[in-house]
C-alpha cells in the first residue's frame, strides 16, 4: 500500500520507536498521523513536528473504553501501527514474575487484540489497508533476562499469523516486525549494539509498501532468523543475546 496519502494510527508515539514512525510518516508524506499516548502532554514535541498533520490523542492501549472512543472518531485509518509495549526482567521465578507476567500480557497481547479488534472494520471500510504489529526476536525465542516478556511476544506473534488468516478476505495486509536491540528507553540496559530507532520504522514502511508480511529490519533480527531456519532447538544457545543474563552467560560460546 502507499504510504504517501495513508491515515495512520501509532500507539506509544511519545517515544522510542513510536516517535520515529510518526517521523517515517511524516517524511514519506502520510497525510494524517493519529499520534497516541497515555499522556497526551508528552506528545508536544512530536506534534511539533508536523503540526498540521500530526494529531495528538491519549490512549491506553488496556483501556477498552478509550479505545471505542476513539474508533468512533479516527474513522479515516488505512494504517495501523500497534508499536507501545512493556518489558520487565527477571526470569519466570523472580519475585514479581506473575505481576510482570500479566502486566506484560496486558499490554503487549491484549492491549494490540483491543486495538485490532477496534480498528479491524475501519480498515474494511477503508479499502483494507494494514496493521503492523511490534514484535521481536523475542518472539522466537526466548530471552532468559526477559523471560515473560517473550513469552507476551510469543502470544502477539500468533496474535498476527491469526489475524493475518482472517482478514485476508477484507484485504488487510498484517505485518509483523521483529526488531533485536534498538537503542531505546526499553533497551536501555542490554549490553549489545543496537540500532537507532528510525531503521526500524523506515524498514516497516518500505515493507508495507512492498506488501512484506514479515520484517527483519537489523543485523541481530536476520541472524536469528538465519539460525532459527538451520536449527530451531539450538537457537537458543547460538546467538549473542543468550548472555544478556550473566546466569546463562556460560552456555553461550
Ligand atoms: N527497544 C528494543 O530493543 C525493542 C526490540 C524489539 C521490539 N521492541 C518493541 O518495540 C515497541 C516500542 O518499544 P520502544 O523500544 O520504543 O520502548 P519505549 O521507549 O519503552 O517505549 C514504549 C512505548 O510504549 C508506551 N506504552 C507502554 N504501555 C502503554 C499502554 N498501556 N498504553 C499505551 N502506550 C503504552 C510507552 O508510553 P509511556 O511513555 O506512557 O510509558 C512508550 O510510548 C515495543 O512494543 C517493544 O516491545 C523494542
Amino acid at each position: 500500500m502507499n504510504i504517501n496519502g495513508s491515515v495512520a494510527l501509532v500507539t506509544g508515539a511519545n517515544r522510542g520507536i513510536g516517535q520515529a514512525f510518526v517521523e517515517a510518516l511524516v517524511k514519506a508524506d502520510a497525510t494524517r498521523i493519529y499520534a497516541t499516548a497515555r499522556n497526551v502532554d508528552s506528545l508536544k514535541d512530536v506534534v511539533a513536528i508536523a503540526p498540521d498533520r500530526i494529531v495528538p490523542i491519549a490512549l491506553d492501549v488496556t483501556n477498552l473504553e478509550q479505545i471505542t472512543a476513539i474508533a468512533q472518531t479516527a474513522q479515516d485509518v488505512n494504517l495501523l501501527i500497534n508499536n507501545a509495549g512493556v518489558s520487565g526482567t527477571g526470569g519466570f521465578f523472580a519475585a514479581a514474575s506473575l505481576e510482570t507476567a500479566r502486566w506484560e500480557m496486558e499490554t503487549n497481547y491484549f492491549g494490540s487484540l483491543n486495538i485490532i479488534r477496534a480498528f479491524a472494520p475501519i480498515l474494511k471500510q477503508n479499502g483494507g489497508g494494514a496493521i503492523v504489529n511490534l514484535l521481536s526476536i523475542a518472539s522466537i525465542v526466548n530471552v532468559p533476562v526477559f523471560a515473560s516478556y517473550s513469552a507476551s511476544k510469543a502470544a502477539l506473534y500468533s496474535l498476527t499469523q491469526g489475524v493475518r488468516a482472517e482478514l485476508v478476505e477484507q484485504g488487510t495486509l498484517v505485518v509483523g516486525v521483529f526488531p533485536g536491540p534498538v537503542d531505546t528507553a526499553m533497551a536501555e540496559n542490554v549490553p549489545l549494539d543496537k540500532v537507532p530507532p528510525i531503521q526500524i520504522a523506515q524498514a516497516t514502511l518500505q515493507a508495507v509498501a512492498q506488501r512484506v508480511e514479515d520484517v527483519q529490519p537489523d543485523p541481530v533480527s536476520q541472524q536469528v532468523f538465519a539460525e532459527f531456519a538451520k536449527t530451531p532447538k539450538q537457537l537458543k544457545n547460538n546467538l549473542p543475546v543468550c548472555c544478556l543474563s550473566s546466569t546463562f552467560a556460560s552456555r553461550c560460546a
